[in-house]
């Protein structure tokens, strides 16, 4: 644990995890003020707003923070895929009376490149992490050597290998539990993906570097149980959902609160890939896992317009609910407040430590 503390800067290990679409720098502050570690996701921002963004960051914190971007191939759509997406989806266009879009698909999440890189050379950030993957080595090079810490979630074994092979100084073990996309980079067989409890140890057998737990934990007993496991710190997500920082939508919320809560599932119909959502009417009438979505993440240009017009009604139809399987955890409270509750039963920093060490 204390390994990681010094590699992140931080004084509790526990990182707030990048949610993309749901929060920006205002939770990343909050957290990184309150001493733990807080992300920034970037995958949506173009150059232009990851520089806005940054430079609200550093006002609201001077201390370490993480930004999380992207990795993913960029796909090519051929127009007679799109056009069976857009067939799929065409009741629900016509149901909201909206004209459908072209075929050309929109991208929403740009993989990680040069642009996102000259931005951060700017900044220098502490922590970077990456979902689906690692950028490419040049990249990573330029990012190690400003000093940047880079993190990198890991789904299977295999992944976590991978990822210490080539670069990363700690993984994140992102159990299948977790809410927010599956961060495989190696598999599309999700038969290969394990909950928290049993990928973490295994995780921590296989590679030499600090493993970073993910996935349901909620609560300071799941915290300690994940550092039994051998986890050197934890990444949480889905339980500062409802802290008044977070940008989470009314309906999302409301969800959040609700029974429906109890029923999530992994779906590809908000955007191509699978993640966890919160079972909702596009879930249960086109997936969970549709054959016919377009690879990530061109599915989500034609359902973010569904979604616009039946949020305009009140209607969380189309709205990808993310989250985990634990929502036990979520609590209206401010951001700081909240870390200080799950990192309760952390051991503080100098505890077992002889006074001629302090
Ligand atoms: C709303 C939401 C959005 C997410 N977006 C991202 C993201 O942009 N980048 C990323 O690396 N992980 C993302 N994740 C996954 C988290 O990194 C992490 O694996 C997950 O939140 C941990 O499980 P938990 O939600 O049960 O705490 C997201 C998760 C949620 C709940």
């Amino acid at each position: 644990m204390e390994a990681l503390r010094q590699l992140l800067g931080v004084d509790i290990p526990v990182i707030q995890a990048p949610m993309a679409g749901v929060q920006d720098a205002e939770l990343a502050a909050a957290i990184s003020n309150a001493g733990g570690l807080g992300s920034l996701p970037c995958a949506m921002l173009d150059a232009v707003a990851l520089e806005a963004e940054l430079q609200r960051l550093a006002r609201l914190t001077d201390k370490p923070f993480n930004v999380n971007f992207f990795c993913h191939e960029p796909p090519a759509v051929a127009a007679r895929q799109a056009g069976q997406w857009l067939q799929c989806l065409s009741a629900y266009f016509h149901e909201l009376d909206l004209e459908p879009p072209g075929e050309s698909p929109v991208v929403s999440r740009q993989p990680f490149g040069d642009e996102s890189l000259a931005v951060l050379e700017r900044f220098k950030p502490a922590v970077a992490s990456f979902h689906f993957g690692l950028p490419r080595p040049s990249h990573l090079d330029r990012l190690k050597s400003w000093g940047t810490t880079v993190l990198a979630s890991a789904t299977t074994v295999d992944e976590a290998r991978w990822l210490a092979d080539h670069g990363a100084d700690a993984v994140i073990a992102q159990g299948l539990e977790a809410g927010g996309h599956r961060g495989s980079f190696l598999t599309e067989d999700m038969s290969t993906q394990t909950g928290t409890m049993a990928l973490v140890p295994r995780v921590c057998a296989a590679v030499s570097i600090p493993v970073i737990a993910a996935g349901g934990i909620a609560s300071p007993a799941g915290v300690a149980a994940v550092l039994t496991l051998g986890a050197a710190g934890v990444q949480i997500g889905t339980a500062f959902l409802l802290c008044p920082e977070a940008k989470t939508g009314a309906l999302h919320r409301k969800a959040l609160t609700s029974e429906s809560a109890n029923h999530t599932a992994l779906t590809n119909v908000f955007t191509g890939r699978p993640a966890r959502s919160i079972v909702n009417r596009l879930v249960r009438e086109l997936g969970p896992m549709s054959s016919e979505a377009t690879a990530f993440p061109s599915a989500a240009g034609p359902v973010a317009l569904l979604r616009a017009a039946a949020e305009k009604k009140g209607r969380d139809d189309f709205t990808p609910l993310w989250s985990g399987q634990n929502t036990l955890g979520c609590r209206e409270l401010p951001a700081a407040e909240l870390l200080g509750i799950l990192a309760s039963q952390l051991p503080s920093r100098h505890a077992g430590t002889p006074p001629d060490q302090h």
